[in-house]
């Protein structure tokens, strides 16, 4: 699709912006002004916070109209009241949308404009939230998340990177031509992809591990993260909530899902379960098996013609995963294997007590870890199915399709 095929749905739409209290609120003046190129018509509703950052002035010189800021101002209502422009509006995005803004949104709370707005509109809402990354990893916002998709909300972003506190994570606002992307997309995508994973929370994990040998050294393996992260995109356009917990890897953070960074196989371990519980799990992480016993302080010296090295095993957080007392609606692992795929699959998926296993042959050109491609096979107790060789992207959508079934079996 062009660029301008892209937009050309938003021509001739009545887009309100919400805008919320954060520092991201100057990224929506840009959102204004897209919008207008678009060609959309745009009216915006800013927060109480949000004014602390912008001025109602800057965004009624791009909009091209009045900005509405509170519900008490009798000259705007009498132009045009607070129901009769939740009416007037084809679509309604939230940008930055808050940790507050989300949680008064879920709750259905109508104590300021926007808030109001929200809750009078029929129009398809998008939201774009943006945090501090603990705000947006807490149980509260993820629930709250979980039930704004619920009632098919639709959600962009947060991007992972820099935040504004100097740290970094998943919280920034995603790009304002994201944004519009989204908004032209919506009805498209809703209409195409079905959000029948809508109110469940996912959790995937990705990529390699490494296991420090020294403070220069490590243990790691060939996984790109490629398979699971877009496992994890794939299963948020289907509406789920998800956690992608992340090894080492320099891959984008998929729209609306929630990145968790690991290093190491305890790490990993760590942030799994704090992301459970959760209704399924899919590990498509190549987590070691072994880490060194105790990493050295300092830089291993080349001392001696051989080095032995002294591992440990690492926890298995798949087995752990499924072993849960609070039993996962579906537990799906994966397999990277070199021969025997079938057979040493099938041991996997009875040893560790999971509901599907996916098997891929590694070791190959074309397939498996760091290629763009991949072949696998999806084992359950009394079934099975092969996805052919396919870009891993298409492949998630397929095993999603698999996962969707399998949870209605
Ligand atoms: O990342 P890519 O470059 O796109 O490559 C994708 C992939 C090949 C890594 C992926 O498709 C894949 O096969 N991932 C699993 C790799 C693996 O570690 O396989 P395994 O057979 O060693 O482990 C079996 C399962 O147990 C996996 O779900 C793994 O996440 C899990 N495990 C393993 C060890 C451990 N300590 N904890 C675990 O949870």
């Amino acid at each position: 699709m062009s660029g301008s095929d892209k937009t050309r749905d938003l021509a001739g739409q009545r887009v309100l912006v919400c805008v919320g209290g954060g520092i991201a609120a100057y990224k929506a003046l840009e959102l204004v002004r897209r919008l207008r190129d678009a060609g959309a018509e745009v009216q915006v509703a800013m927060t109480a916070g949000a004014q602390q950052f912008v001025t109602p002035l800057s965004f009624q010189a791009l909009s091209g109209q009045p900005t509405r800021t509170t519900l008490w101002d009798g000259a705007a209502e009498q132009a045009m009241g607070h129901i009769e422009l939740a009416r007037w509006a084809d679509r309604v995005v939230i940008a930055p949308a808050t940790a507050d803004l989300m949680a008064r949104l879920a709750h259905g709370l109508a104590d300021d404009l926007v808030a109001t707005l929200c809750l009078a509109t029929t129009a398809p809402i998008l939201i774009a939230p943006a945090m501090n990354h603990r705000m947006w990893q807490h149980p509260a916002t993820r629930a709250n998340l979980a039930t704004l998709r619920e009632r098919g909300i639709q959600v962009v972003g947060p991007n992972d990177g820099p935040l504004a506190e100097g740290e970094s994570g998943p919280g920034r606002l995603a790009e304002p031509e994201e944004i519009v992307a989204a908004l032209s997309g919506a009805t498209l995508r809703a209409a195409t992809v079905p959000q029948d994973l809508a109110g469940l929370n996912v959790v995937v994990s990705a990529g390699p591990t490494y296991e420090d040998l020294d403070p220069v050294r490590y243990l790691g393996n060939r996984s790109s993260g490629k398979m699971g992260f877009a496992v994890a995109a794939s299963a948020a356009r289907r509406g789920a909530s998800v956690t992608l917990i992340a090894g080492p890897v320099q891959l984008a953070t998929p729209t609306g899902v929630a990145r968790v960074d690991v290093r190491s196989a305890a790490q990993m371990h760590r942030a799994v379960f704090a992301a459970l519980p959760a209704d399924i799990y899919i590990g498509a992480a190549a987590v070691a098996d072994y880490t060194p016993r105790e990493p050295a302080a300092n830089k291993i010296k080349k001392s001696s013609e051989s080095l032995a090295l002294d591992l440990v095993r690492t926890p298995d957080i798949l087995a752990e995963v499924a072993a849960q007392t609070q039993a996962l609606k579906l537990v799906v692992g994966f397999a990277a294997e070199t021969n025997n795929v079938a057979e040493y699959a099938r041991r996997k998926l009875e040893a560790k007590r999971l509901d599907m296993i996916v098997a891929n042959r590694v070791g190959i050109a074309d397939g498996g870890f760091e290629s763009d491609q991949n072949a696998m096979t999806a084992y359950w107790k009394d079934g099975e199915r092969s996805f052919a060789s396919a870009p891993k992207t298409q492949l998630a959508d397929e095993l999603i399709d698999l996962i969707v079934e399998r949870l209605n079996a």
